[in-house]
């Protein structure tokens, strides 16, 4: 994480003690007890690796719109907020495992790790996507009444359709089905969206869903963090196309050169790597813009702000 203090916010900082938070819920959340080693896979799968950068996203949305609230709302947000950043990370782990399998990319390295299905087996890899999945939606309907059956109906709808046929999953399977086609930029771009694109602004989105009584927050401000989220998300996989060619695999903790190797088509295929980090600097201004016209206080958006700085200008 390479963004730096700004305005007496020390984001390194904030991100470190956020980054552990998430690492011991996940550490406590993801069962180990599961059947015939499933819970191992499944730890494997999530725990000791990645940027975390969904979790972080959810945490800062859910600080920025929490001005305001009274203190035991606060709890309740605080309550909500780390579940749906487990939540997130659970559904793109699982959406790893199921990408890196022979049916879909075929690759044996991730996280610098050999990957689930070469480390378990495909059948194995396959249920362990399946079980963080379900437990993903598990996590935001708990028995106690931590947060309001509002605010949960509310995370578990987002997540269904940043996940399912309009995001991830649809996204996947366009990007499966463009193999050795020249797609316009226009349909890259619509691909991105979904598969990469959604979870990402569905973080940001989820974050803010947080917000008690009822996850609804000020109209304008929920269409500018969409907005934000938008242009994140998509400037996060072109800039994952731009990696794929440009970083190594010991720095990516993944093959590097796939997409040109499996004959994907990419920004950098389409677009050529110039123009494609032009495209990055112009979504991270779109961000940017979304966030000054928020009407969310330039405080309490330093997180976001830092968190799309990651976007853009991390290295792996
Ligand atoms: C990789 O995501 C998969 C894409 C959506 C491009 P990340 O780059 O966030 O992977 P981790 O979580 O840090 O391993
Ligand atoms: C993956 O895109 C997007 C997902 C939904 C997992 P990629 O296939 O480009 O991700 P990497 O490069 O394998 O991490
Ligand atoms: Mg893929
Ligand atoms: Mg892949
Ligand atoms: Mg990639």
């Amino acid at each position: 994480m390479d963004a730096g203090v700004s305005a007496g916010f020390d984001f390194q900082s904030w991100a470190a003690e956020q980054g552990a938070r998430v690492e011991r819920a996940l550490a406590a959340w993801v069962a180990e007890d599961a059947p015939a080693g499933l819970g191992e896979a499944m730890r494997y799968a999530v725990l000791d690796g990645g940027k975390r950068l969904r979790p972080l996203l959810v945490l800062a949305a859910s600080e920025s719109v929490s001005e305001g609230v009274a203190q035991a709302g606060r709890t309740a947000i605080d309550q909500a907020a780390l579940r749906t950043a487990c939540a997130v990370e659970l559904i793109h782990a699982y959406s790893l495992v199921h990408d890196d399998m022979p049916c879909m990319d075929n690759d044996v390295l991730r996280r610098g790790k050999p990957t689930v299905h070469v480390q378990y087996g495909e059948a194995l890899a396959l249920l362990a996507g399946d079980a963080l999945q379900a437990l993903a939606f598990e996590l935001l309907t708990p028995d106690e009444a931590l947060f309001s059956a509002a605010v949960q109906a509310r995370l578990c709808r987002l997540l269904a359709r940043a996940a399912g046929h309009e995001g991830m999953a649809g996204g996947q399977a366009i990007d499966l089905a463009s193999v050795g086609q020249a797609l316009t930029e226009n349909q890259l771009r619509q691909m991105h969206r979904l598969k990469t694109g959604a979870l990402l602004r569905g973080s940001v989105m989820m974050g803010a869903a947080c917000r008690e009584p009822d996850g609804t927050i000020h109209a304008a401000t929920g269409q500018a963090l969409s907005r934000f989220g938008d242009a994140i998300g998509l400037a996060f996989q072109v800039v994952d196309d731009i990696l794929d060619v440009t970083t190594d695999t010991a720095i990516l903790g993944k093959t590097a050169g796939k997409d040109a190797a499996a004959d994907k088509p990419t920004y950098v295929s389409v677009l050529g790597l110039e123009r494609s980090r032009d495209y990055v600097q112009e979504l991270y201004a779109q961000a940017m813009a979304a966030l000054d016209a928020s009407g969310l206080a330039a405080p309490s958006t330093r997180a976001l702000r830092a968190l799309a700085g990651v976007v853009v200008h991390r290295d792996k």
